[in-house]
């Protein structure tokens, strides 16, 4: 029927495909012999996390949809922040989930963990994709692994289909989220003035420099306090003010030049209570409560392997729970976070021009 309801009695098993999907669970041999219990669980887990994973990638993608447009509509935040929170709340799940797996005693793990050979969580290729379209830099992985190489090595070996590495291929050639966001944030009304406007660079200038004066005003009252009640010496704290006001700097002009993307992150960071940036922060916290759910989940991960492996090396020839802690100081959405140490308190900033552009009637 035109509106999807079937012409026949549709089951739970068939609308589910339950007899396909419950046949899969009998390792690489099918059920002969059958697995055991222990592993039968260790497959069933793992399972379950790639069919999460399936879904984390559905919802990333159409986040990307919405924001890696020109013109990204207002009325779409919500429905891109609903992706992206389901996606947090699913790596919540996941991190939990490694409970169940830890269920499994070391001995236990053990007296099948010679069946698994070289394969390891490394290939899951769900999890490198979703990294990919996330915006992880190769830079930023720990030997500099290129995900791309390897999926296209496991290509040639027959070990993952070309559909596979074609969805992957166009995932790697797309720009990722966090330079879809990225340019989002570039186009930010910075004090009424958009991007294009005759005296915009003028206007970006004055916000970046007041916002950098709020700064080391509140820093020269911070050492003035520390030094009068006796805490420390003016000239270590001084120091460490005046370092963290040059990594500020560095941070809104790169290369001596303003960065609009940082500056616009700032000013909805900092301007947070403009009607017209609600949504805008919004969506700037759920990238990060995202990046934070999934570092959450990494970490759950290596305390899981630590406590079933202790530090031998992985079935995929790492080094182990040395490697998985080592990627748990990823960071896809840099500047997300880098923001938060130059904010100042909202009454030692200056004021907002133009507030009615954001949604405020003018006050007479
Ligand atoms: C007994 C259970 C498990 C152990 C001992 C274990 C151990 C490891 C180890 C040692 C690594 C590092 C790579 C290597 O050398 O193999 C790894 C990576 C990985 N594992 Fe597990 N794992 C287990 C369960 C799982 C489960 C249930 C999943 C869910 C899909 C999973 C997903 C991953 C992923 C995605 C990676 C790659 C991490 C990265 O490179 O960022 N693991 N695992």
């Amino acid at each position: 029927m035109a509106d999807g309801t079937p012409t026949h009695r549709m089951t739970y098993g068939g609308y589910l495909r339950l007899n396909e999907l419950l046949s899969l669970q009998g390792g690489p041999e099918g059920y002969n012999p059958p697995p055991s219990n222990d592993e039968q669980h260790f497959i069933v887990v793992h399972q379950a996390f790639e069919l999460w994973f399936k879904l984390i990638l559905r919802e990333l993608k159409e986040a990307h949809i919405l924001l890696n447009q020109e013109n990204v509509p207002e009325e779409k935040l919500p429905q891109m922040v609903h992706h992206l929170d389901r996606v947090t709340e699913i790596f919540r799940l996941l991190s939990n989930q490694w409970k169940v797996m830890e269920t499994l005693a070391p001995q236990d793990f053990l007296a099948f963990r010679d069946k698994l050979g070289t394969s390891s969580g490394f290939e899951s290729w769900q999890m490198r994709e979703l990294e990919v379209l996330l915006g992880l830099e190769n830079e930023q992985r720990m030997g500099g692994m290129d995900p791309l190489e390897h999926m296209r090595k496991l290509a040639s070996e027959g070990k993952v289909t070309q559909s596979v590495l074609s969805d992957f291929e166009r995932t790697s050639s797309q720009p990722s989220l966090r330079n879809a966001l990225s340019a989002w944030l570039a186009r930010t009304p910075i004090n009424g003035s958009l991007v294009g406007d005759e005296n915009d660079a003028e206007v970006l200038e004055t916000f970046v420099n007041g916002h950098l004066d709020a700064m080391k005003n509140h820093g020269e009252k911070v050492i003035s306090h520390i030094v009068a009640i006796g805490h420390g010496e003016e000239s270590a704290v001084r120091s460490r003010i005046e370092a963290a006001h040059q990594q500020a700097e560095d941070f809104l002009k790169p290369n001596g030049q303003i960065s609009r993307s940082r500056a616009g992150l700032l000013f909805i960071e900092s301007y947070r209570e403009l009607p017209l940036l609600s949504w805008p922060r919004k969506l700037i916290d759920s990238f990060v409560g995202l990046e934070q759910s999934m570092l959450l989940f990494r970490t759950a991960h290596a305390r899981m392997v630590e406590r079933m492996i202790g530090r031998r090396m992985g079935t995929g020839g790492s080094s182990g729970v040395d490697y998985l802690d080592a990627t748990t100081k990823y960071r896809v959405f840099v500047d997300l976070w880098a923001v938060r140490t130059l904010l100042v308190k909202r009454d030692a900033l200056p004021d907002v021009s133009d507030a009615a552009f954001y949604g405020y009637a003018v006050q007479d």
